[in-house]
């Protein structure tokens, strides 16, 4: 059972996002799976470094859409993203990773993305949809 189910509950209004938003579901689940089969943390370590990517170039793509369209909460929702990138980051630099913390991040990442989608870039994407044609 995965630790996040995509459905149509977490669609924003902006397809590409909620493309990327899926991925990232996607790609925490594949982290519970390892962290599940206790497999070695090597492993959690490459998925933890896709998983920055993924979100630094989400939050990024979101960004600029933001400040394109002028969104008035564009300081405040990338003050939200700094916090998720410098949780991972932290996480990512810790030299006694094992899979009790990997389960206190994956732990924080469903909450985090779970309160951000739903509360924060569901509202700027309903700014953008007023904007334009996303
Ligand atoms: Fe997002
Ligand atoms: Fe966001």
């Amino acid at each position: 059972m995965p630790l996040m189910q995509f459905n149509d509950k977490w669609l924003v209004g902006v397809a590409e996002l909620d493309s990327q938003h899926e991925i990232l579901l996607a790609t925490i689940n594949k982290l519970y799976g390892i962290a599940l089969r206790r497999e070695a943390i090597a492993a959690l370590d490459g998925l933890v470094d896709d998983l920055a990517s993924y979100v630094d170039l989400h939050c990024a793509y979101e960004e600029k859409l933001f400040t394109e369209a002028d969104y008035p909460g564009a300081v405040r929702h990338k003050g939200e993203h700094d916090k998720l990138r410098r949780h991972i980051a932290q996480f990512a630099a810790r030299p006694d990773k094992d899979l009790c913390l990997a389960l206190d991040l994956l732990h924080v990442l469903k909450q985090w993305l779970t309160d951000h989608i739903m509360r924060e870039d569901k509202a700027a994407c309903a700014y953008l949809n007023t904007r334009g044609n996303f």
